[in-house]
C-alpha cells in the first residue's frame, strides 16, 4: 500500500448555490477517499488572499478574491493514496471548457471564474499549508472506513 495523504477540496461559492454539494462529495465517497475533516463557511478577505497568495500578482486575483468571498463555500479535507493527484484529476482542467466530461468541472461547469471547485496542487506542502489554513488538528478526524481492506490492497 503507498502512503496515504490528505488534500484540502472546497466547494466554491458558485457551486454551493449550484446545489452540488452532495454531488461533489459522493463523487469522492464513491472513489474510495476518506472524509476527515469539513466546514460550512464564508471567507472573508483576509483568509481568501491567504489562501489564493500565489496568484497575487496576477492581474485576476482581486475577481478570484471577490468571488471566492461572494457566498459561502464547503471546506473538506479527503485522506487516501495518493489523494492530491487523484482529486485534481477527479477536478479536470482549471478551465471546465478544456475539462473532460467525467470530471467535476467537465461536468458541471463552462466558465474559467466559475470552476465549482477547488482542490491543492501536487506542489510540495501546498495540500498542508491549505489544510492548515482552514482546520485546527482537532477538527481532523482519524477514523477507519470499513471498507478499507476492500479499497487497498
Ligand atoms: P483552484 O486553485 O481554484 O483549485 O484552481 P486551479 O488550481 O485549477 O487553478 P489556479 O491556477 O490555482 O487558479 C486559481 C483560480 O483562478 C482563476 N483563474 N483565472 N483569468 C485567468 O487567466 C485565470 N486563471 C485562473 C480560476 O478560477 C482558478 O480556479
Ligand atoms: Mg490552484
Amino acid at each position: 500500500m503507498a502512503d496515504r495523504e490528505r488534500t484540502f477540496v472546497m466547494v466554491k461559492p458558485d457551486g454551493v448555490q449550484r446545489g452540488l454539494i452532495g454531488e461533489i462529495v459522493s463523487r469522492f465517497e464513491d472513489r474510495g477517499l476518506k472524509l476527515v475533516a469539513g466546514k460550512f463557511t464564508r471567507l472573508d478577505d483576509d483568509h481568501a488572499r491567504e489562501h489564493y497568495a500565489e496568484h497575487v500578482d496576477k492581474p485576476f486575483f482581486d475577481d478570484l478574491t471577490d468571488f471566492i468571498t461572494s457566498g459561502p463555500v464547503f471546506a473538506m479535507v479527503w485522506e487516501g493514496q495518493d489523494a492530491v493527484a487523484q482529486v485534481r484529476r477527479m477536478m479536470g482542467e482549471t478551465d471546465p471548457a478544456e475539462s473532460a466530461p467525467g470530471t467535476i468541472r467537465g461536468d458541471y461547469g463552462l466558465d474559467l471564474g466559475r470552476n465549482v471547485v477547488h482542490g491543492s496542487d501536487t506542489e510540495e506542502g501546498s495540500a498542508q499549508r491549505e489544510i492548515e489554513l482552514f482546520f485546527d488538528d482537532d477538527e481532523q478526524v482519524d477514523y477507519e472506513r470499513i471498507d478499507e481492506p476492500w479499497l487497498y490492497e
